[in-house]
């Protein structure tokens, strides 16, 4: 993008004095960061005053925009009464009980009790350590490996990491994978074979998890991770049928399933959960993004009143139960989610959500016309579009090409923001977006396509 000589003055000392989360560290001098100034609405400013439509919702979680006045009122009202205080030791905020009463009501199955964190690797983390007390408040030591997905995204702490199926989230990072068992990831298009039905390849995801249990034992594995649709692997939405076939396969072997609804809750997929979408019956949920609208750092795991009994008995044990962090259920985050749950019933979100949702599909269904796109992937007002280097055999780019991060530039240059995750590009709008603002966000969309179809012709990259 810029030259290192065109940088500006803010892009200089941010080179300087940040360290950049998933950036190319080493190119960063030259290319500079994108400054975000403002917000309103579907739109973000840069520095220079030029508006982008973000097509993330920055990163899949300002559900509700940029700028909501009602949301922002919130937290400052809280901030005046009771700017911090935690729940450690058995002290409590009203905002925080209030938070995880709502919670409750709107859990897509029956919860017992809500443990506040301040994100969504914090809330996933969380739950493998209840997974691992649980159990051995069962009196079941061994029972503590952890199943995870090919391409799963569960947060970036030293075990969420491990969990995670993404190689950059390894990769020389050493994290811990002994207690990690790997099953494959659901995408049809990528994974399914040649001459493979989807109902087939659905059938063989499940036999290749029960075989990977019946190998490992059930009664050496705790819990199996899952995010309804996975978003940071690329939109990928499983074949219908495949959460209750896998949840079958789990609940006959004894085995907790951890549903990870940190960027499908709150309507985002046209139900409340993901877990309604996609037909799970979550024994523990972890949320977090939408449920601020990310106006402030909050995460939720949701417990059952089964494994709330077993923590109990262990805190009798023990003396305490020993988990918290400082700034879990603060009550800056507490306020702000009992607000954003309070707008989402009020505008119906997830009506809102399914009102949209047509459009969305037809927009970007329409894209799988244009030259080198070899697949879009929908479900509510999430979705992708994967560019493939030849449309009939479906052969990828090679890695270092950087085909997704060079259309995540285009898109930049039309003005809009999308993630590329390999050469994949995500869109997950705010979910108030207008219907002229989405069409809007597509056209801006096709240019970047053009633009990316010309850059492929021109320069042919591996
Ligand atoms: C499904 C899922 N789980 C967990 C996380 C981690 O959340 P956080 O970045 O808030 O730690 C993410 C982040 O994108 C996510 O997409």
């Amino acid at each position: 993008m810029n030259q290192r000589t065109k940088l500006s003055n803010m892009q200089v000392r941010d080179a300087r004095s940040i360290l950049h989360p998933y950036t190319a560290l080493h190119s960063l001098d030259d290319t500079g960061s994108l400054v975000i100034s403002e917000g309103k609405g579907v739109y973000v400013y840069d520095s220079h005053g030029k508006a982008y439509i973000e097509g993330l919702s920055g990163l899949w979680c300002a559900g509700l925009g940029f700028g909501n006045e009602e949301l922002i009122d919130a937290g400052k009202q809280q901030l005046d009464k009771l700017p911090y205080y935690h729940l450690f030791g058995s002290r409590t905020t009203e905002p925080a009980v209030e938070l995880a009463e709502k919670l409750k009501e709107i859990a897509p199955v029956e919860m017992s009790h809500v443990f506040f964190t301040c994100s969504g690797s914090e809330a996933n983390d969380t739950q493998i350590k209840l997974s691992w007390y649980y159990n051995n408040a069962l009196g079941r030591p061994n029972k503590k490996k952890i199943i995870a997905r090919n391409k799963a995204y569960h947060g970036v702490t030293v075990m969420t990491a491990a969990l995670g199926g993404l190689p950059m989230l390894h990769g020389d990072f050493d994290v811990p994978l002994n207690r990690v068992l790997r099953t494959d990831c659901p995408h049809y298009y990528r994974f399914g074979e040649e001459d493979e039905s989807e109902a087939d390849f659905l059938a063989r995801a499940v036999t290749s998890l029960e075989a990977l249990i019946d190998k490992e034992g059930a009664e050496n594995i705790a819990a199996m991770i899952a995010e309804p649709v996975m978003g940071a692997g690329g939109v990928l939405v499983p074949p219908e049928g495949y959460f209750p076939a896998i949840q079958e396969v789990l609940h006959r072997h004894d085995i907790l399933l951890i549903c990870d609804e940190v960027i499908t809750g709150f309507g985002r997929t046209g139900n409340m959960w993901g877990s309604q979408t996609l037909d799970i019956k979550p024994d523990l949920i972890s949320s977090a993004k939408q449920l601020t609208s990310a106006y402030a750092p909050l995460g939720a795991v949701m417990v059952p009143e089964f494994i709330m009994d077993a923590l109990k008995a262990q805190s009798e044990k023990l003396g305490l139960f020993g988990h918290g962090y400082t700034y879990g259920g603060h009550p800056l985050g507490c306020a702000i989610g009992v607000k954003a749950l309070e707008i989402y019933n009020r505008l119906n979100i997830v009506g809102k959500v399914r009102e949209i949702a047509p459009s969305f599909e037809l927009r970007l269904r329409k894209l799988n016309e244009l030259p080198y796109v070899g697949e879009t992937r929908y479900i509510g007002l999430m979705g992708a579009v994967e560019l493939v280097k030849d449309k009939q055999t479906k052969a990828t780019f090679e890695a270092k090409s950087a085909v997704g991060i060079k259309a995540a530039q285009f898109a930049i240059e039309e003005g809009l923001i999308v993630r590329a995750i390999g050469d994949s590009l995500a869109l997950c709008p705010p979910m108030i977006i207008s219907e002229a603002e989405l069409n809007e966000l597509f056209d801006r969309m096709e240019r970047t396509l053009a633009k990316t179809a010309d850059w492929i012709s021109r320069e042919k990259p591996d």
